[in-house]
């Protein structure tokens, strides 16, 4: 195939001159269940085998047969598409399936949980946003009607001389004796401190090295500082806590916490007290970090995660967009580690592999239903996503579960090949990290290698991307990297992954690990 001149490039300009670098640069021309087909220079179909699965959004694979008949036959029927702002139907359907779901899985789910639709995952989290902060308003509002009545109180009492200033009232004003009474100017002082604390915006948490989507909020709750901190002054700011260390995480979320001033009145006398103040919106929380080696959380730092969030009253938003729809043997991965979320997130799979879709799920306790109708996208709760959404439901939960079995069944399967890996090569291999088809494999530290072709892309972070080149052109096998982890290579297939796929990859890794061991870069490259 020819290429266009450079100055006729308008799209992926850089972006395919990096990929080829990496030995990455290849067209795609066809997809099939774990596969990937490119057409070589003799014309010849060339199959590739697909670990990387759309970023984990290929469940059941790409173009799943039942799943693409299923979508013809929608097409065919002429559903509506887009009838925005008329009854639909769909959108209960699944919010109900997703309720049934779970109530298996997940305990005390209550009243269960209200659902708004979105297009991305990204989106889904900026919904949680959107919502946290109403409700954090809600909260607000209640505190300062509260305190605007104490202070109204106090200050009618000062006035006809029913109370006087405690002799220490907390609160010190800046100024004093600009002709304002004692208990005038500590109202003053109060409000003043009061109205700049108000105006300030909500503070998000989450975990060190958390992933949560790109767009200029959710881009805030993401960690790696390359993605995130050209943009930090476009979204509210997000405290990274370490999930590992309770103690550490205690701490670090009680130098978040803020009071907002009350002015008390007790027995004629005037007093300044702290109040909590609501300035955490949620906590957003992966159940296995994608960004972090597929590391699922340990059920000790999802109790810890749970006590911070009933502590300080904000909600605990767990993203199962990429963990999620029964990825890990579960439909949330969450309820391996027995953690119950206030909100939930879900995304990729729930398109089947097909169309764009994402859901926010609300317990209906905290559930704002003005939110329903203050909130909308154009595409959001569309009948063809919503329809291939229900059909992907239904093949989850088909048979008693069969394909949550199966993802745990094919995802014990490779992980078993992977820690064969690692034990054959525990000099070069640090981890096989993740549960089910979420698994990620850890290299050990490169950058003091003494082969060039190794070293130098370790010490720029992107030995995974080359490593990746390498398995394409000499094993037909798709890997990519696991977030900005360079050494690390991420494993999502779907369920249809075979044995065969998985003694291939063993023997893949085996090479890869055969060139780090005896310093062999020159082969990495071409
Ligand atoms: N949350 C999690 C846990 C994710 O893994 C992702 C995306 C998002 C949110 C954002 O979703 O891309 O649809 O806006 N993860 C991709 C990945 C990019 O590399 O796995 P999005």
């Amino acid at each position: 195939m020819s290429r266009p001149l450079d100055e006729q490039v308008f799209a992926d300009r850089v972006l395919n001159d990096w990929l080829d670098g990496m030995g990455l640069g290849i067209e795609y021309t066809r997809a099939e269940g774990n596969t990937l087909y490119f057409t070589d220079g003799d014309g010849q179909e060339v199959a590739v085998l697909d670990h990387v699965c759309g970023f984990g959004a290929l469940i059941f694979g790409h173009h799943d047969p039942e799943i693409v008949e299923h979508a013809k036959s929608v097409l065919d029927r002429q559903i509506p598409v887009f009838a925005q702002l008329s009854r639909q139907s769909h959108a209960q359907d699944l919010a109900a399936m997703l309720n049934a779901i779970l109530r298996r899985e997940v305990p005390d789910t209550g009243p269960g949980y209200a659902a708004i639709f979105a297009n991305s995952g990204a989106e889904a989290i900026e919904i949680c946003m959107k919502h946290a902060e109403l409700e954090r308003q809600a909260r607000v509002a209640k505190l300062v009607q509260e305190v605007d009545a104490h202070i109204e109180a106090a200050r009618q009492a000062l006035r006809e001389g029913r109370a006087t200033v405690g002799e220490d009232p907390q609160v010190r004003p800046e100024q004093s004796g600009d002709g304002l009474d004692p208990g005038e100017a500590l109202i003053a002082e109060v409000e003043r401190r009061n109205a700049a604390l108000l105006a300030r915006g909500p503070v998000y948490l989450a975990l060190e090295h958390a992933f949560h989507g790109k767009l200029v909020a959710s881009v805030q709750l993401t960690r790696n500082p390359v993605w995130r901190v050209p943009f930090a002054s476009l979204g509210p700011s997000t405290v990274f806590l370490p999930p590992d260390r309770p103690e550490a995480m205690k701490a670090a979320v009680e130098g978040v916490r803020e009071s907002l001033w009350d002015v008390v009145l007790d027995d004629g006398v005037v007093n300044a007290v702290a109040r909590d103040y609501p300035v955490i919106g949620a906590f957003f929380v992966e159940p296995v970090q994608g960004a972090n080696g597929m590391r699922p959380l340990t059920e000790a730092s999802a109790r810890a995660i749970r006590a911070v969030c009933d502590e300080v009253g904000c909600p605990l938003v767990v993203d199962e967009i990429h963990s999620g729809m029964g990825r890990t043997g579960a439909f949330f991965a969450s309820s391996h580690m027995g953690l119950r979320g206030d909100y939930y997130t879900l995304a990729k799979s729930l398109g089947g592999g097909i169309a764009k879709n994402s859901v926010a799920l609300f317990h209906r306790d905290r559930f704002r239903p003005e939110f329903e109708v203050i909130h909308s996208s154009t595409f959001a709760k569309d009948g063809f996503s919503g329809a291939l959404a229900r059909k992907v439901l239904d093949m989850l939960e088909a048979e008693g579960g069969r394909a949550y079995a199966r993802a745990a069944e094919r995802g014990d399967r490779l992980r078993e090949v992977l820690e064969s890996v690692r034990a054959e090569f525990p000099d070069v291999v640090d981890a096989v990290e993740g549960i089910g088809l979420m698994l990620g494999l850890e290299f050990t530290d490169q950058s003091q290698a003494s082969s060039d072709p190794i070293g130098e892309p370790a010490r720029a972070g992107t030995l995974g991307y080359v490593i990746a080149g390498y398995v394409l052109r000499e094993h037909r096998i798709r890997v990519l990297p696991v977030g900005p982890a360079g050494n690390s290579v991420r494993f999502e297939p779907s369920v249809h992954l075979t044995d065969e796929d998985i003694a291939r990859t063993g023997a893949a890794l085996r090479d890869v690990c055969a060139i780090l061991r005896h310093q062999e870069g020159h082969r990495l490259v071409r």
